[in-house]
Formats: structure tokens, C-alpha cells, sequence
């Protein structure tokens, strides 16, 4: 079956009070039209139409897949936004599924569903429809006495007794290509909205003879259309669940699903924990075993097997296997962690490298630093990378031993096997074996205290 998709996303979704284009707003983490192309691509779809229109510019450049874009400058309505995509589908004789930017909840299941349906039917249309406890707001599907769906109606174009049906359209049909376009010529905006009303075209196709059908979808949650924030807000709690759900399935314990965000892009390995107070957003990847959490923020980072974090924020870094991090420790964008290294509480790094077996355990700065393999970094040693107007890099060798309180100023380089005593502000590069030690010489008066306290 050759199928194309037709998603509308030009709409300026004005029950949204926003700046952003609608289908710009996130649910857990995405842009619920990245949402809405997963689920096309999720159906099999190659062959995906965005309809923009509305923040076009922006819409386009937030959007990471591919799909061909096509320009609504006016936006007469959802019919109207459908005919924009013909011209790219003059020669197309196949299935044509549309669906709404603003329906993020929508899984590719239902849509092989829809689709099957009818292709096995031979109708000209087949509308996805949901049996809803309030249909307001929703277009109302209208069938015959022989129970054929003859008709949608807009809620704001119903009349009393058609208001009372609570099977809504949910946005979402499949076509026959020639069918649809056909219809499209057809159809007027002498509604209650002045638009072109993709909706039209059913009553359209029955007039001329082709077939309906309509597919009830299982779980109405699947098709809820956003178009408040209050929508927005449930959309994202069902989404949320559904993801810690799809994880906990696979073998991951979530203590508490209650304070856990986890972004739909995430993956992490079977055994591992995630404890409360956790976020864990954006292109994630975490390996077995690991214990995440409680209260730390993790976004964009791709991590080993058995890597525990608590009360920390890692941003944009890569992790190995066996690392610690926390309590209360910062990574920022450009860190690697090497194997097995411990990164203790109140320590911030940058941009930095630290091979496999290190430790930076209390109070430190690490930035645009390369740290070897098995080096100890005493507590509240800083990396002095930036000197006012550019940045500079530090590199310490193996096996060197950071004293504690030390000032690396950049650029500089310790030697393998270095030692630095504590308290040094270290300038010049050290050579590796050597010890370097930088510090007033320490005196020493006998008796001083013990004559001063007598005095009293
Ligand atoms: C639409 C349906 C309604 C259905 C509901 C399901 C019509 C006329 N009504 O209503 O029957 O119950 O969806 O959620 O189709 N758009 C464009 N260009 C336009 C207008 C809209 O691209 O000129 C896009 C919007 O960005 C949006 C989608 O089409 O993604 C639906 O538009 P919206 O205004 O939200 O339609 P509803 O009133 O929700
Ligand atoms: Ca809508």
C-alpha cells in the first residue's frame, strides 16, 4: 500500500496565549509535532507533507526529521491547508493519512489500524473517531440510520441534537488520493468560521457516490488535541506515564513515577534505579545498573554500565562505565568521564577530559582541562582557565597527585607522576616526577601562644 502523510501545522493555535507556534510546544521534551512524524514514521510512512504556515521559519528550523515542508501563507482553515500539499502529489494515486500537528498523543498502532481498515475496505475516506464522556470543541460524526458516517460538523456549526453526539472526529483520516482532491474543489467556507473545512469533504465524497467508513479508535486519551495549556498539561502527564511505564517494563525500577520526568528519548539499561526528584531529558543513554538519582537534573548525557549520580546536574557529557558522581556536583557541556572515576561532591567541571580512574573528590573547579589516568585532585583545587578575555588549557599526566588547594593557572601542564604540595598557585609547568611546591616558608615561635594566653 503506498501511503503518503499530510500533517497540518500551520494553524497559530491562538487558544495557546503563546509566542511559539502550537506545535512547537513541548510534551516531555519534544516538540509535539516531532511527536506527531514519529508516530507517521512509527506507521510505516515514508513519504511525510508538513503543512506550515504560522511561524513557518521557526517551525521548520526546531523540527529534526525529514520531511518535505510545504507553505499555507494564509490560513483558510484545515481544508485549505491540505490542498497546499497537491501540487507535491499530482501523480500519486495512493493513500493519503492526514493528521494534526496538535495530536501528539496518537500512536503508530492506531494508525496501521486506520489504514488496514481502509485499504481493506475500498473506501474513498475512513475517519478515525473516539467515543468521548465531553465532546466539546470537537467536530461531531454524523452517520445514517444504516449507521454510515454521512457527515462531520464542526461543534461551533451544530445544532442542539447534534451537539449531543459524543463520537468527535479526532482529526485524523485516511483518503483515497483522487478522492480527497476531488472533493477539495468542492467544498466552501459558509460555516460558522469562514473557513475551508477539511470536514467538508465526507459529506462531499458521499454526494458523489464513493464510501465512508470510520475506525473507533481503543483509547480516546490517544487522539486529545491541544489547543490550551491546560490540554498541554494533560497531554504531558499522560505521555510521561506512558514513558516511565514503557522503562519500568524493560527492567527499570522507578521509586517514586510521581517526581520522575523522563524524556521520550531516553534509553536506560535494564537493573538500573532511578530515584526520586530525577529529570532525565533530551538524548539520553544510560547503561545497566546505573543509580540515578535522587534530585539531579541529566540532560543530553550518553553514560556506561553502573554509573551512580545523586543530587547532581550533568548537561551535554559523556560518561563511562563504573563512574560516581555527587553529592551536589556539576558537569557542564564537553566533559568525558573515563572509566570508574569518582567526581565527590561540590565540584564543577567543563569541558574537560578525566581518564579512567581519577578523582576530583571535594570543592573543585576542573575546566578546558585534560586530567590522566589515575590522578588525585585535592579538595578545593581550581583550574584558573580564563584570564579575562580567553580561555587556557591545563593537562596533568598519570599517576600525578594534586595537593590540595592548589591554583593551576592556565596554560599549564603537570607532568606524569607530578606531585603538587598544598597551596600552590602553579604557574610554570612541572616536569613529570617532579614535586613542585609554591608557598611561603612556614615559621614557627616557640612558647608564642602559650605566653600571649597567660597575659590575660
Ligand atoms: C479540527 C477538526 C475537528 C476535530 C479536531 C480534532 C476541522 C474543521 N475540524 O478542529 O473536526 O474534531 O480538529 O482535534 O478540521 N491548521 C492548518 N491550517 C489552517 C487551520 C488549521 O494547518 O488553516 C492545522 C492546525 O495547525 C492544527 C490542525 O490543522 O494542527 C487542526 O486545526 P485546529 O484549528 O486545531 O482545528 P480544531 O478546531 O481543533
Ligand atoms: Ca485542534
Amino acid at each position: 500500500m503506498d501511503v503518503a502523510a499530510i500533517i497540518l501545522a500551520a494553524g497559530k493555535g491562538t487558544r495557546m496565549k503563546s509566542r511559539l507556534p502550537k506545535v512547537l510546544h513541548g510534551i516531555c521534551g519534544r516538540p509535539m509535532l516531532e511527536h506527531v512524524i514519529c508516530a507517521a514514521l512509527g506507521a510505516g510512512i515514508s513519504k511525510n507533507i508538513v503543512v506550515v504556515g504560522h511561524g513557518a521559519e521557526m517551525v521548520k528550523g526546531s523540527v529534526k526529521l525529514d520531511v518535505t515542508w510545504v507553505e499555507q501563507t494564509e490560513q483558510l482553515g484545515t481544508g485549505h491547508a491540505v490542498m497546499q500539499a497537491e501540487p507535491l502529489l499530482t501523480d500519486f494515486a495512493g493513500s493519503i493519512l492526514v493528521l494534526c500537528g496538535d495530536t501528539p498523543l496518537i500512536s503508530p498502532d492506531t494508525l496501521k489500524r486506520l489504514l488496514n481498515e481502509h485499504d481493506e475496505s475500498g473506501n474513498s475516506v475512513t475517519v478515525l473517531t473516539a467515543v468521548v464522556e465531553d465532546p466539546s470543541g470537537y467536530g461531531r460524526i454524523i452517520r445514517d440510520s444504516g449507521g454510515l458516517v454521512t457527515r462531520i460538523v464542526e461543534h461551533r456549526d451544530a445544532s442542539a441534537d447534534e451537539l449531543k453526539v459524543n463520537e468527535i472526529n479526532t482529526g485524523i483520516y485516511c483518503f483515497a488520493a483522487k478522492a480527497l482532491f476531488a472533493a477539495l474543489q468542492n467544498i466552501s467556507p459558509a460555516n460558522a468560521q469562514g473557513e475551508y473545512y477539511l470536514t467538508d469533504v465526507l459529506s462531499v465524497i458521499v454526494d458523489t457516490g464513493g464510501g465512508t467508513g470510520a475506525v473507533n479508535v481503543e483509547n480516546a486519551l490517544e487522539t486529545i488535541g491541544i489547543n490550551d495549556r491546560v490540554q498541554l498539561a494533560a497531554a504531558e502527564a499522560l505521555m510521561r506515564s506512558k514513558i516511565l511505564m514503557a522503562h519500568m517494563t524493560a527492567g527499570v525500577t522507578i521509586i517514586d513515577p510521581n517526581t520522575t520526568y523522563i524524556g521520550s528519548e531516553v534509553m536506560i539499561g535494564c537493573d538500573s534505579v532511578i530515584n526520586p526528584g530525577t529529570v532525565i531529558e533530551g538524548n539520553c543513554r544510560f547503561g545497566e545498573n546505573c543509580i540515578l538519582g535522587p534530585y539531579s537534573r541529566l540532560t543530553d548525557v550518553i553514560a556506561g554500565n553502573a554509573v551512580m549520580v545523586q543530587n547532581s546536574v550533568i548537561i551535554d557529557s559523556s560518561i563511562g562505565n563504573g563512574v560516581t558522581i555527587g553529592p551536589f556536583a556539576y558537569i557542564r557541556p564537553g566533559t568525558v568521564l573515563g572509566d570508574n572515576v569518582k567526581v565527590g561532591d561540590f565540584v564543577e567541571i567543563k569541558n574537560s577530559v578525566v581518564d579512567k580512574g581519577s578523582k576530583v573528590p571535594h570543592l573543585s573547579y576542573i575546566g578546558d582541562t585534560h586530567i590522566g589516568e589515575r590522578v588525585n585532585v585535592g579538595a578545593g583545587t581550581i583550574t584558573c582557565n580564563y584570564d579575562g578575555i580567553r580561555k587556557w588549557k591545563t593537562s596533568i599526566g598519570n599517576n600525578a597527585f594534586i595537593g590540595s588547594n592548589t591554583n593551576l593557572v592556565a596554560p599549564v601542564i603537570v607532568g606524569e607522576n607530578a606531585i603538587i604540595g598544598a597551596g600552590s598557585t602553579v604557574t610554570k609547568n612541572v616536569p613529570d616526577g617532579a614535586l613542585c611546591i609554591e608557598r611561603g616558608e612556614q615559621k614557627v615561635y616557640p612558647e608564642w601562644a602559650t605566653r600571649k594566653n597567660k597575659k590575660k
